[in-house]
């Protein structure tokens, strides 16, 4: 057996292997999968907004416009107006000076952590960060220290062994505090106010990757730090597959830290902008973002109801104020036969194993959308009484 062979073979046998499931339709809360309309409580749109008919119109009109690709990276033709006025806007929604657009939320981390993370830098992160916030980390040439999952503790004994902090200033040299706002497979959010207490004290950046939070959370729907009431953090990274319903990225900086990304950040630079359409139809996700109450209200109505009824049923989720309610089940293969069970009864729910999470702490990752009725979270919760 070849070397990939032995590998492929031994991730079967620890049920890790990965498999793809070919969708061929979307309508509303239902996919279709090989035939089979499911409900869909695996995917991010939290909003419902991937198929509103606004959103949908905006990118059709604008491909004709503008063609459906980019055609080449931002910094040779493909920055359209689409794309500045959208990072104007985001910038204003946020309250920051600048807003950068990037394809992807990885390449967004790859970007941030790449090329404002720098050698002689210290970075302290969540032990639970997201993939792409730790590969940012190793592209980066800074020294990098994790912290047990928000432990502020922990977090604090690092910075006084470890932070740069004023006595340092002349060197140039910075510290990073870095931490998804909500994370993303365990749903809970940041320790806001002792992140930026620690990073005040410690005079360091705090950069906060919102994925999961921005849209969602706070009055506005400005995130979690909103939420928190918190004040804004010195970098925001959000993304624009999850509750904006469209594909990509942005960084939420200064003006000077911009500059910096779009001379620096190499997966900004080397690669092909996000497709002017996506751009046009975030611009209406956007807005529909910022007169979004009654659909955040909805959403967390449909979160508070899961919340409830799964306590009734006995069912042990982790505490999460947020569309991502995971239910712990522990072993690989107990986690695919409930995922096979609720697939049965017609329910496609997220089946998360190591490594994305640590090792016997495989999950079920539901996720709850705004355009979830009561009757399909009902159905939900009846196909998880009958897994047990
Ligand atoms: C916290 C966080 N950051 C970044 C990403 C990556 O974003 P994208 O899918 O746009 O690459 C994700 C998930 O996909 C995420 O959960």
């Amino acid at each position: 057996m070849s070397r990939i062979q032995q590998q492929l073979l031994k991730l079967k046998q620890q049920h890790r292997l990965r498999q793809r499931r070919v969708v061929s339709g979307l309508d509303g809360s239902r996919l279709s999968i090989n035939g089979k309309s499911l409900l869909n409580f695996a995917d991010n749109d939290y909003l419902g907004l991937r198929q509103h008919p606004q959103v949908v119109r905006a990118c059709a009109e604008a491909a004709q416009q503008y063609g459906v690709g980019a055609g080449a990276s931002a910094l040779i033709s493909g920055y359209s107006d689409q794309h500045q006025a959208l990072e104007q806007e985001l910038a204003d929604f946020l309250g920051y000076q600048k807003v950068l657009l990037f394809s992807s939320g990885y390449l967004a981390n790859q970007a941030v952590m790449g090329s404002l993370c720098q050698r002689g830098d210290k970075i302290f992160s969540d032990q639970l960060n997201h993939a792409s916030l730790i590969d940012g980390c190793r592209l980066s040439r800074a020294t990098v220290h994790r912290y047990s999952h928000s432990d502020s503790r922990k977090l604090e004994n690092l910075l006084l062994q470890h932070a740069l902090g004023k006595a340092t200033a002349n060197t140039g040299q910075e510290s990073f505090i870095l931490s998804d706002g909500v994370f993303s497979m365990d749903g809970d959010v940041a320790a806001y106010t002792k992140l930026q207490q620690l990073a005040e004290c410690y005079q360091a950046c705090l950069i906060i990757d919102d994925a999961h939070g921005v849209g969602v959370m706070g009055k506005h729907g400005r995130g979690s730090w909103e939420a928190a009431n918190a004040a804004q953090p010195d970098i925001l990274i959000g993304t624009l597959g999850k509750a904006f319903g469209t594909q990509g990225a942005y960084v939420a900086a200064s003006s000077e830290r911009i500059e910096w990304l779009i001379q620096k950040g190499r997966s900004y630079v080397y690669t092909t902008a996000l497709a002017p359409p996506i751009a046009a139809a975030t611009r209406v996700s956007l807005r529909l973002i910022r007169k979004g109450a009654k659909l955040r209200q909805q959403l967390n109505k449909n979160i508070t109801y899961f919340r409830q009824q799964a306590a009734a049923q006995g069912l042990q989720l982790l505490y999460s104020s947020s569309p991502i309610q995971p239910l712990m089940l522990g072993s690989e293969k107990r986690l695919l036969d409930w995922a096979e069970k609720l697939q049965g009864a017609g329910i496609l729910v997220g089946a998360i194993r190591p490594p994305t999470v640590p090792e016997g702490t495989s999950r079920l990752r539901i996720t709850l959308s705004a355009i979830h009725q009561q009757a399909e979270i009902d159905q939900l919760l009846e196909a998880l009484k009958e897994a047990v």
